[in-house]
């Protein structure tokens, strides 16, 4: 974390898990805990059928909402799909782009994140902006090749000006849901290599200011290590979010 420039952020992915119900109860049970936090920001990015009573639950709680996906066109014949305005009404602020697993089971690519992102921007939302390699890939010594395509495809044309508003958010997939954390060297040496691509893309000083999160099997343990990098700037966080003491407890260690 770097206090001084940027902001660092703890998001929760619920993924497809709770209902409307059980959202309000968990939020409800987190409030007292998340109260504490000073430095930090809080967003929990809950299934759209949680939206209504998540936004209601967190009212008066410096917690924000986001959503795990949307469509990149405005209206239209797009069954089952969710527009970026949709979500704006509802009150969401956050949205995720391009997360691994809706690369992998749902044929998301950089060139949808682009629109995504381009359109979340323009209708008020702040993307988070997921990248980062396979096992393969690591193990084949080209990560930094590959998070730097997917960051440079999916930011292409997004204007100066909005792209403090962007959150990119570093998931190496192997370490997703897998109870196998990178190791704090790992993260922060990708989040540092990220930044360096974004001050190519947008210079030193926007660089400088952009929130770049580490995400995967990151809990209430490692999470004071990680976010000791200099460059890790939050957390994007599965599992540890669904329980209220874990969930707290990284947040504590964001208010270090
Ligand atoms: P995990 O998920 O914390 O359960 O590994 C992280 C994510 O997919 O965003």
């Amino acid at each position: 974390m770097n206090r001084r420039y940027r902001k660092t952020i703890i998001a929760g992915n619920w993924k497809m898990n709770k209902t409307p119900t059980e959202a309000k109860a968990l939020i409800e049970e987190m409030k007292p805990a998340l109260s504490r936090c000073k430095w930090c920001e809080m967003v929990l990015c809950v299934p759209f059928t949680d939206i209504q009573n998540a936004v209601k639950a967190a009212r008066g709680s410096k917690i924000a909402i986001g959503a795990q996906n949307m469509h990149f066109e405005k209206s239209g014949a797009f069954t089952g799909e969710v527009s970026a305005d949709m979500l704006k009404e509802m009150g969401v602020k956050f949205v995720i782009i391009g997360h691994s697993e809706r690369r992998q089971y749902f044929g998301e690519t950089d060139i949808s994140c682009n629109k995504k992102v381009k359109v979340a921007l323009a209708a008020g939302l702040r993307p988070i902006l997921c990248c980062g390699e396979t096992l393969e890939e690591r193990e084949q010594d080209v990560t930094m090749e590959v998070v730097r395509k997917q960051i440079k495809i999916a930011l292409r044309d997004v204007a100066a000006e909005d792209i403090k508003k962007v959150v990119i958010a570093y998931e190496p997939i192997w370490a997703i849901g897998t109870g196998k954390t990178a190791t704090a060297e790992q993260a922060g040496e990708v989040c540092s290599a990220i930044r360096d691509c974004l001050r190519e893309l947008y210079g030193a000083r926007a660089a400088r200011a952009i929130t770049v999160q580490y995400g995967g099997s990151m809990n209430a343990k490692n999470a004071a290590e990680l976010l000791a990098q200099p460059d890790v700037d939050g957390g994007l966080i599965g599992g540890a979010s669904l329980k209220a003491a874990d969930f707290a407890a990284i947040v504590d260690a964001a208010n270090q």
